[in-house]
């Protein structure tokens, strides 16, 4: 697939590119979801090769349906691009006029502002691309702090405590970003 967007770097990080998944993103999906700080906050389990494998087939299915678009974040590196993050956007139906922003960092890549750039460069992408959607929803757990502060980054204006709703065990903050 011919997509990429670029999210510049910020003072001496490298730029972000960020484009669909590809099928030999494999190990470098198996060694992010190796952090147990990434599987407390994502629902489906990549565990093994086998899992790996089809969560890259739902992402690529899914992106053929238009249902949801994963984007695999790259960082330039001296040795050559690095997987750094995925960022996504879901819940897409004709039903649910706002969808959603989700994210995460690999644990090698925390800290560096990897997460608000790429979700920034998302949202700007979700609005070109999909002209009826004027606003993004973004949620996170009450106790996830460096998600919120995502979500403070990237302009998400927070709106709302939402009930606890499984798998997540807490209540949950909603934050929203108008088009424009
Ligand atoms: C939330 C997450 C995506 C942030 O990504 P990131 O690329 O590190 O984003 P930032 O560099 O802007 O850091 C955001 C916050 O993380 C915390 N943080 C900073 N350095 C960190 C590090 N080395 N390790 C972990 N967290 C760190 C800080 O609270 C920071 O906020 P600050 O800049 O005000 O200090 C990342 O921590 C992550 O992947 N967590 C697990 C998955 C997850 O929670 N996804 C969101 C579900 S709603």
């Amino acid at each position: 697939m011919v997509i990429e967007l670029r999210a510049p770097g910020v003072s001496a990080t490298p730029d972000l590119a960020l484009r669909p998944w590809h099928d030999d993103d494999l190990g470098a999906l198996l060694d992010a979801y190796r952090d147990p700080v990434l599987r407390r906050w994502t629902r489906v389990p990549v565990t093994s090769p086998a899992e790996g494998r089809r969560w890259l087939r739902r992402a690529r299915q899914d992106w053929d349906e238009g249902r949801r678009f994963s984007f695999a974040v790259l960082e330039e590196q001296a040795e050559g691009p690095r997987l750094v993050a995925n960022v996504v956007l879901k819940g897409i139906t004709p039903q649910r006029p706002v969808p959603e922003v989700g994210y995460w960092t690999a644990s090698w890549a925390r800290g560096r502002g990897v997460a608000p750039r790429a979700v920034t460069a998302l949202s700007r992408w979700a609005f070109d691309r999909l002209p009826q959607v004027t606003r993004l929803d973004l949620l996170h757990q009450v106790d996830n702090v460096a998600s919120c502060r995502v979500a403070q980054k990237c302009g998400y204006a927070f709106q709302e405590v939402l009930p606890a709703r499984p798998p997540f065990p807490l209540d949950g903050h909603r934050h929203t970003l108008d088009v424009g």
